[in-house]
């Protein structure tokens, strides 16, 4: 745990300390759960971006993107059931004034005996050495079949008043479990409330409720209010999908664990809308399908897992999330909902417009059902952050061992693709060779120049920011026209014609390499 924490924490002045990730309006103490990208934030995230849109759009025929407007007639929210519905219960603590989720704090009591759980097996491991099964003793020692049907059946219980909305039961399980404030022991809790995640604003110069509108909390409702459009401009037949990448806004209670969970944040959606009866089939095909988007980035397959929900959203029939293993465990990374025909028919009502498919192949007019994948921009740039950060020791120019922050991310996500490293400063033969090298490249990808401090210095520069490839320019440059390629993860170093460079680096950095 202290691990873990301590891991997180070096993660998040990380990102500050290179210029990835800044606490929103920082001069003025910040605004909780806000985040502004940085230099090599920005690179980072349009990269991950790029991945997703060109994996969904690009390389489907039957994928087409739009980039809706974040204000959307009140309706489309009394219509999808936010307005009613998008609450999260909320819990004051008397005594020490903190505000927490209900949900969130059942579900820490469940991770405490899923803790003893894990300590069960770690002194198992200890004592049967390489004999340990762990998959055995998990089914089979009584103390954690106790310990796990304790936590199935506070989940189980969790879901249903999760789902029924059912504020008394939510209190009961708080007391029977001797649930306590986190931070003080205290157990003086008020009545829990519902809390509407939605933010609002005023249109024009309209008062009151006439002119309220909201800051979208999905992407998700700007692609259903367009399916006709989009279905009769682009000819697709179902199925089809349409993507988005855009921001949306929750008024989150509990606001904490840096980019996981944010008032302001990015989504990249996309509702794949099927025939009626086909949903679970197209459902599974896209749990495997995003699966192996995240695999392609050399996530490994222990950190991620699927997590079939217990309590399913108003609108869906089926759904799971894909977690990962962050550094404060397993969380949600992105959805796979099968939403029926709910949103459509719910927009057919409350618009008089029909929102209906002509099948030419059934010949009949169906509103489609749709399956739904939605992940979060900033929570998939933690993901892949809190993996390709790493510590090592690895030898230095005299082979000594030396230890270096690395940032061993995909070629083809890292922000600056190449850096360009005259080895010394002050020898004009060497520094003007170097920036004619830099100026060809930087028309290709994104490209540095770094001419400061001792070359090994600007290597660690380089590796921190995830850089994968450094050319530098040295005294044989001047006589044959080589520099050395050093590549961030083996640390190889090969000599090579400055006339291929570019279509070396370009070969390892591309996209292409994640898409195939
Ligand atoms: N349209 C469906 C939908 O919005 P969701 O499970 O509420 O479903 C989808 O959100 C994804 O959006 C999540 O898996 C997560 O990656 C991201 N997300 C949701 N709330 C977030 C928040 N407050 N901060 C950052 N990302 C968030």
């Amino acid at each position: 745990m202290a691990q873990q924490a301590e891991t997180f924490k070096k993660l998040v002045s990380h990102c500050k300390e290179y210029g990835f990730i800044y606490q929103s309006s920082e001069i003025y103490d910040s605004l909780a759960a806000v985040y502004d990208y940085g230099p090599y934030g920005v690179l980072l995230k349009n990269n991950i971006k790029e991945y997703w849109w060109k994996s969904m759009v690009q390389m489907h025929e039957n994928i087409v993107g739009i980039d809706a407007a974040i204000f959307m007639h009140p309706t489309t929210w009394k219509a999808s059931g936010h307005v009613d519905a998008f609450n999260d219960p909320l819990i004051d603590n008397k005594d020490s004034k903190r505000r927490y989720r209900v949900d969130h704090l059942i579900e820490e009591h469940c991770e405490k005996i899923e803790a003893k759980i894990q300590k069960e097996v770690e002194k198992a491991k200890k004592k049967f050495g390489d004999a340990f099964d762990e998959a055995q003793f998990r089914a089979t020692n009584p103390r954690v079949l106790e310990r796990q049907a304790e936590i199935d059946k506070v989940m189980y219980r969790l879901a249903r008043v999760m789902e029924a909305g059912d504020l008394n039961g939510m209190k009961a399980m708080i007391d029977e479990l001797d649930i306590k404030d986190p931070e003080t022991g205290s157990a003086n809790w008020t009545e829990p409330r519902q809390f509407n995640l939605m933010f609002s604003t005023q249109l024009g110069n309209i008062a009151g409720e006439e002119g309220k509108l909201y800051l979208r909390p999905e992407t998700a409702q700007g692609i259903f209010v367009n399916f006709l459009n989009v279905q009769k401009t682009t000819r697709q037949k179902i199925p089809f999908g349409i993507a988005q990448i855009g921001k949306a806004f929750r008024n989150e209670i509990v606001a904490r664990q840096f980019i996981f969970r944010m008032r302001e944040f990015e989504q990249m959606e996309m509702q794949f809308f099927v025939q009626p009866g086909k949903e679970m089939e197209w459902y599974e095909y896209w749990k495997a399908k995003r699966l192996k988007w995240h695999l392609a980035l050399g996530h490994p397959a222990t950190k991620l897992r699927f997590h079939d929900h217990d309590n399913l959203a108003h609108y869906a029939n089926a759904a799971a999330d894909i977690e990962f293993e962050f550094p404060f465990g397993f969380k949600e990374l992105e959805g796979i909902h099968s939403r029926t025909d709910f949103d459509l028919t719910e927009h057919q009502k409350y618009s008089g417009k029909k929102m209906q498919y002509f099948d030419p192949e059934l010949n009949e007019n169906y509103v489609p059902y749709v399956v739904e994948t939605s992940i979060g921009c900033d929570r998939m740039f933690l993901a892949t952050m809190s993996h390709a950060l790493v510590d090592e020791i690895v030898p230095d120019a005299e082979g000594k061992d030396s230890e270096r922050t690395v940032l061993k991310l995909h070629p083809a996500l890292a922000p600056i693709k190449c850096a360009v490293l005259p080895l010394l400063k002050n020898k004009e033969e060497l520094t003007s060779k170097a920036r004619t090298i830099f100026d060809n490249l930087k028309f290709a990808f994104n490209t540095q120049y770094d001419d400061k401090d001792a070359i090994g210095r600007r290597y660690r520069r380089q590796d921190a920011i995830g850089t994968p490839y450094c050319v530098t320019v040295d005294f044989e440059t001047l006589e044959d026209n080589t520099v050395t390629i050093r590549e961030r993860d083996s640390l190889v170093q090969e000599r090579i014609p400055i006339d291929k460079i570019e279509q070396i680096v370009r070969e390892r950095v591309e996209m292409k390499n994640l898409l195939q």
